[in-house]
């Protein structure tokens, strides 16, 4: 009885601890990532075989994994995405870490959350160039699928509403907690160095977490590129424009995380910028008509690195089978 009561004690302060913690955490413009709540276990393990699945593209070849690769950061690191046949992507693909935090998906918001975004990539023409109808002939084709989602969804029919719900719970789980910036601001204090905390300070006093603030860091707003100075490219996308229609949205672009953008090079929806350095100064300049000096830019680039969190870590799924039924992919032209 007594130790339940000091061990309650015990908990009680350690939850002031924290709460106190979390209190102070509040006043900055940035929130420490929580890690995934309310899972469904078994729509995840089936959700991760079916990200990993380049039976879902028309070559065979292309899965989710390809353009948001889980070893680099969710992204596939170069300027535009490479598609099916090798076609040239039009836009930089974003990181799918922490995607689940963002107030819409898609560089333009067209996809109003992860489940409405995961049926895409799919069907279109330039990435897995397949079709829903096929995918799920495929999938019915493999029992070791089809006692999956029976299991998981408890209906003997597979349809695209399952596949695209069991994609976007593992992608919920694709978060990215710890990191040294979220440590310290939880309260450990040495978990930054002057040089990190020096950047965080001319990140926030320049100006940058009016666009970049949340627990994302970004993924919150919809923002015009190129406030002070225009944005020079030669990439087509209008931005929000894109979907609203409205003259008022042209390039203005989801404002990406910078969570673990270490790992997301090369940046901006252009792929454009190779280093940190030199998106750093654009941003400086163009956002906000302030140039950096050589030594500030270096410590806003070392406090952004320290929002690099623990990566997803799982062991990689080992995919069922393809039966003598099975459709076969076909990679090349014919
Ligand atoms: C051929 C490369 C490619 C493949 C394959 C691909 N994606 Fe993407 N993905 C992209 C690109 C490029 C974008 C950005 C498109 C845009 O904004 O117009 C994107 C956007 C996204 C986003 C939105 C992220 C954000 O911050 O807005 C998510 C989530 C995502 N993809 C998940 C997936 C899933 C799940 C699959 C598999 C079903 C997949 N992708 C397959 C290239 C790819
Ligand atoms: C007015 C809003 C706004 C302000 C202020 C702002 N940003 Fe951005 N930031 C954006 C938008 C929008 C993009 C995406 C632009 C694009 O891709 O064309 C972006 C992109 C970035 C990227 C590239 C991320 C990626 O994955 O491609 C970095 C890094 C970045 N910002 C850092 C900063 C820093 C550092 C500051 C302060 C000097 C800052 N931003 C100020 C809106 C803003």
């Amino acid at each position: 009885m007594k130790r339940t009561l000091i061990s309650t004690a015990i908990a009680l302060i350690s939850g002031l601890a924290i709460h106190a913690a979390v209190q102070a955490a509040n006043d900055e413009p940035i929130q420490p990532i929580k890690p995934p709540a309310n899972i469904n276990l078994g729509m995840v393990e089936l959700g991760k075989k079916l990200y990993f699945d380049p039976r879902l593209s028309k070559s065979g070849f292309i899965s989710c994994n390809s353009c948001h690769n889980l070893s680099m950061g969710g992204t596939d690191n170069i300027p535009t995405s490479i598609g099916d046949k090798w076609q040239q992507g039009p836009i930089n693909a974003p990181t799918v870490l922490n995607s689940s935090l963002n107030v819409a998906q898609f560089w333009d918001g067209r996809a109003a959350d992860l489940k409405a975004q995961a049926g895409g990539p799919i069907a279109n023409p330039g990435e897995m160039a397949f079709s829903h109808t096929l995918a799920i002939n495929v999938l019915e084709s493999i029992p070791g699928y089809v006692r999956e989602f029976k299991q998981v969804f408890g209906k003997d029919k597979i349809s695209i509403e399952e596949v695209t719900l069991a994609i976007a719970e593992f992608e919920k789980t694709l978060v990215t907690p710890n990191s040294r910036f979220d440590q310290w601001l939880l309260g450990k204090k040495d978990a930054l160095t002057a040089d990190e905390l020096a950047g965080y300070k001319l990140f926030k006093e320049s100006g940058c977490v009016a666009c970049h603030n949340g627990e994302a860091v970004g993924g919150n707003s919809f923002q015009k590129m190129g406030v002070v100075e225009p944005y020079k490219t030669s990439a087509t996308a209008g931005g929000r424009a894109d979907v609203t229609g409205k003259d008022a949205d042209r390039f203005n672009f989801k404002v990406p995380t910078l969570r673990n953008v270490e790992m997301t090079y090369p940046y901006f929806h252009d792929g454009a910028a190779n280093t940190l350095t030199e998106a750093v100064d654009i941003m400086g300049r163009l956002q906000l008509g302030k140039k950096f000096t050589k030594d500030e830019n270096a410590k806003v680039v070392a406090f952004l690195k320290t929002l690099t969190g623990d990566q997803p870590n799982f062991a990689l799924p080992i995919l069922p089978p393809s039966t003598d039924k099975t459709p076969r992919p076909t990679p090349f032209a014919k």
